[in-house]
């Protein structure tokens, strides 16, 4: 979909878009509308009992006398209540509305009911900025010959504005950002036959283009370093466990340096302690937190943020096998902590124990922040709207979550405390992977926190949240890209001058 923002006269042909505020008050280019249709836009309000409830959509097709006019009204609800984020779910619903209608193009006219929290150019973009998030479906494995076509989005969506410039270059920002959100999506949405460690480092490469450094290391240096946690992982799988560094240097040398580490489990079969069938295919998106990691870096060096930022992906597919790792197996990590294997399906953070020693080690970086679909436990203590957060530093978690909040991704912050990392202790080893059943998601972020060596740090487990089984106001059902726009707002509030 091509996006446009223009100050041009009001058309009064195509498909026009007009807001309409909660009290069903019209704009004034609504008006203008009306009188050019003689009533046409206020009859069908009276007809329809329209109220302009946010997201209610009414459609006038060819009013007599502009039969080649076609207007879409859209509620906004309360004016008061439009912020932001608001606005981006509106624009959301425009693309929703325009879906299937026989236009390709339409015409925004970017005008809010009187007092409206948001107007013009910051208006017009984040209504853009929602339609164009509303705007990715993962459709490359539907045929022709094989699925009925699905309703698409306009191609085409203009927005008049006054401040059209304004609302330009906010947008285009935005766009670099949910470029790096779509390209979490695919990673995510990617069936595991395809997505192969190997493949996930193919796909990091690709962002050597917008000037990251990328760097791959294959088993045979991981082993080198003493990796024996993640490597573990891999061992019952043909294919190649990998680990991607990528780095964007956009800040002063001087600058902080915010690292972001990533669980990217191709496929999570659970390997010898099998997970039930029901349900397993869900294990694809096992790399969300890789996927998080991936698109923050498209994300940061597409819009070139002056701020510095690495990113480190484990990538391993956790299979059954006869060279798999066995329960009750002892692994030596990186760090030279070693760990009884008591449950291979707790796998996630083996692969991060080594992916966050590394980062920590080499890079000494000022924070470290990692995403990880690590527990169902999460899903248990917060549902699918939440993701868990866990951080050794409180204003590090405050950051996090209130980047979240600017952005509308919702983060909640969960208690570490010594008496849940004693639950790990084991006589016959350092430590063990797994705790008792209740806790879990807390007991596994006590595991990560043992190989963070005091580095300011934050966990995010985003088992619940990578993945939608529901539509979303943002998005179709299916892949999240979430905590992309968090960790860019994250860089930007912090680490950018
Ligand atoms: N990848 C899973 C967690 C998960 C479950 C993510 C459902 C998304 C949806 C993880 O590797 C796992 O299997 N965790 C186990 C840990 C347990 C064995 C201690 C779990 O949560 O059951
Ligand atoms: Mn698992
Ligand atoms: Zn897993």
């Amino acid at each position: 979909m091509k996006i446009s923002f223009a100050e041009t006269k009001l058309p009064i042909s195509g498909y026009l878009v007009l807001l309409v505020g909660g009290d069903g008050e019209l704009s004034t280019s609504a008006k203008s509308i009306d009188k050019a249709t003689k009533g046409a836009v206020s009859r069908a309000i009276d007809a329809r009992s329209f109220t302009g409830n946010k997201g209610e959509s009414l459609t006038v097709y060819a009013p007599q006398g502009r039969e080649k006019l076609n207007i879409l009204l859209l509620g906004t609800g309360s004016g008061k209540k439009l912020d932001v984020l608001q606005a981006q779910e509106i624009g959301a619903h425009i693309y929703k509305a325009l879906r299937g209608v026989p236009a390709t193009s339409a015409t925004v006219v970017v005008e809010a009911a009187r007092g409206a929290k948001t107007k013009g150019a910051e208006l017009a973009s984040a209504l853009a900025a929602g339609a164009r998030l509303r705007d990715y479906s993962y459709d490359k494995f539907l045929t022709k010959a094989g699925s009925k076509p699905r309703p698409t989005g306009p191609d085409r969506l203009a927005f008049m504005v006054k401040g059209a410039a304004a609302a330009r270059r906010s947008y285009n920002e935005f766009a670099a950002i949910a470029d790096g959100v779509d390209f979490a999506r695919d990673l995510v949405s990617e069936p595991s036959n395809i997505k192969s460690p190997k493949w996930m480092a193919a796909q990091c490469r690709k962002l050597t283009k917008l000037g990251v450094k990328v760097e791959v290391l294959g088993e045979a240096q991981m082993k080198k370093l003493g990796m024996g946690s993640l490597l573990a992982v891999g061992q019952g799988s043909v294919r190649e466990s990998q680990m991607v560094i990528m780095r964007w240097n956009g800040g002063a040398k001087s600058a902080k340096t915010v690292s972001l580490i990533g669980k990217g489990v191709t496929f999570d079969t659970g390997g010898i302690s099998i997970k039930p069938a029901g349900g397993m295919e869900d294990m694809i998106w096992d790399m969300g937190g890789a996927g998080t990691v991936i698109g923050a870096m498209h994300a940061i060096a597409g819009r070139k943020a002056k701020a510095n930022v690495i990113g480190v992906v484990g990538l391993v597919e956790n299979m059954p096998d006869g060279n798999a790792q066995r329960p009750g197996d002892i692994v030596t990590s990186m760090s030279g902590q070693t760990i009884e294997v008591i449950n291979t399906d707790a796998e996630g953070r083996l692969v991060l124990a080594d992916a966050l020693w590394y980062t920590q080690k080499r890079f000494k970086p000022d924070v470290m922040i990692d995403f990880a679909t690590l527990t169902g436990a999460i899903m248990v203590a917060l549902g699918r709207e939440y993701a868990g957060l866990y951080a050794n530093d409180d204003a590090l978690a405050e950051k996090i979550v209130g980047a979240g909040n600017a952005v509308g991704e919702k983060i909640w912050r969960m208690p570490l405390h010594e008496a849940f990392d004693k639950q790990i202790n084991t006589p016959r080893a350092d430590m063990k992977n797994v705790g008792p059943r209740f806790g879990g998601s807390i007991t596994a972020a006590q595991f990560l926190q043992r190989f963070t060596n005091d580095v300011p740090w934050a966990h995010m487990d985003i088992a619940g949240v990578a993945w939608s089984d529901k539509e979303l106001p943002l998005m179709e059902k299916g892949a999240a890209g979430f905590a992309v726009r968090a960790m860019d707002q994250f860089v930007r509030e912090n680490y950018e001058n």
